[in-house]
């Protein structure tokens, strides 16, 4: 929570499965595009949460698997685990809160009386959360009945039907949206609540998030049927909620432009020749670097030399680059590699993105940015911790300069050949 020394200019709140990720997008290209947007408009003043129904050691699996950028708060197991930044260390307070009137044993028990409610595996189960697959109809009877048995066993709880297949059973005060008020209280006591927060979700799980006062939020495209008809029961005249005509991430990008929360153009949709900004923001330019990278490698720029023109004036004729596996060269000789390997990655899968950019100044035109960069190429994926010397040149077409590029492999990230990672 202590990224930030003020309040966040945005706080993002958002599902996953279906919502941030789309399952449909092998390519995981809305995702890259929200993210690439990201990373280089809203990372440096602003908080990005997931809220997922996942357990921990689910979402840690799905994390292996897209190319997910680090949040710095992340919900699990529908609004039952709260952690911080990267490390994920648990807010224990929260989970205390919510043994308050709960027993899983005596849920345990009840829900067994019921035959429809079949227990999902032992991974998506947590001390606050039990987990059952059923249909609609079976939801339902179950809905009706159980909280008031258990309420005569002395238990508080709330039931969740998602996706028209899942239903957890929850602790009254638990919940997606119990989470985020709570996280806001927190913000508010500390003189940081956020400027503005938009929420985002497909399913069921995700309702009570657009019940919390003050947020603005997207129903993604692609959203489920018990979403949307919990909208038209609830919020049709909330003029803070829409329902996006994107699907996921996409969706979530319409929203930043809808209410106007900041840009909302990804640098990744951005053609080249780049258009020339009033003000660079160095993170931005770090993003469009690679993001022209990634297209060069892919062959989906033209085979131009001014794109390596275009890359030359943007780094200094002096500047060096430490490669990972220990050797340096001339940022240009690296340019110049990189032009040989004009889409080498065509049809690879490849994609390459950059997660946790820290930008700091130093001095009035400096700036020093550290990033993890990212290659993947189909399942397999390489990083490299980066650090990044770069100079504002207001008198320049581009407008900044790289100066000096390190870069080592993170543990057990590190790719055997010496095409990954050029740049
Ligand atoms: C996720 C969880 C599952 C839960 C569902 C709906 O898919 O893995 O346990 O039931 O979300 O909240
Ligand atoms: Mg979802």
């Amino acid at each position: 929570m202590d990224k930030l020394d003020g309040p966040a200019r945005l706080m993002v709140v958002s599902d996953l499965d279906q919502t941030m990720i789309d399952h449909n997008d092998p390519e995981n290209l809305s995702l890259l595009r929200f993210q690439a947007l990201w990373e280089s408009e809203f990372s440096q003043d602003s908080l990005l949460v997931f809220s997922t129904g996942r357990s921990p050691m689910s979402y840690r699996g799905l994390r292996t698997q897209k190319p997910l950028l680090t949040p710095d708060i992340t919900i699990m197991s529908v609004g039952t685990v709260i952690t911080y930044g990267e490390e994920m260390i648990h807010d224990v307070g929260w989970e205390e809160f919510l043994s308050n009137k709960w027993d899983r044993d005596i849920v345990v028990e009840e829900t067994a009386k019921f035959p429809q409610l079949k227990p999902q595996p032992e991974r998506n189960q947590g001390p606050h959360k039990v987990s059952f697959f059923v249909n609609k109809q079976g939801a339902q009877e179950a809905m009706d009945s159980l909280p008031k048995t258990l309420k005569q066993r002395g238990l508080d709880v709330k039931i969740i039907f998602s996706s028209g297949e899942a239903l957890d059973v929850l602790p009254q005060g638990a919940g997606k949206g119990q989470a985020l008020l709570y996280l806001l209280k927190k913000f508010d006591a500390h003189g940081k609540l956020p400027n503005n927060t938009l929420v985002c979700g497909d399913s069921g799980n995700d309702a009570e998030l657009f019940s919390v006062p003050s947020v603005h939020g997207v129903m993604v495209s692609n959203a489920q049927e018990e979403l949307l008809q919990w909208y038209e029961e609830n919020a049709k005249i909330n003029p803070m909620i829409i329902h996006s005509t994107e699907r996921c991430a996409v969706g979530i990008m319409q929203a930043i432009g809808h209410f106007k929360l900041g840009p909302n153009i990804s640098p990744r949709d951005l053609e080249f020749p780049y258009p020339k900004l009033d003000t660079i923001k160095p993170a931005g330019a770090v993003v469009k670097f690679y993001a022209l990278y990634e297209k060069w490698r892919r062959g989906e720029v033209q085979n131009s030399p001014s794109i390596m023109q275009y890359l030359k004036r943007t780094t200094h004729p002096n500047g060096t680059i430490i490669h990972p596996s220990g050797t340096e060269s001339l940022l240009h000789a690296s340019i110049d590699a990189l032009s040989s390997c004009y889409a080498d990655k065509k049809d690879k899968k490849f994609r390459t993105w950059v997660d946790r950019v820290v930008t700091s100044s130093i001095g009035t035109d400096n700036w020093m940015v550290r990033f993890d960069k990212w290659e993947m190429e189909g399942d397999v994926r390489y990083c490299c911790l980066t650090t990044l010397l770069l100079t504002m040149k207001p008198e320049t077409q581009e407008g900044f300069e790289m100066t000096h590029i390190h870069k080592t492999w993170l543990e057990g990230y590190s790719a055997g050949n010496e095409h990954a990672c050029i740049l």
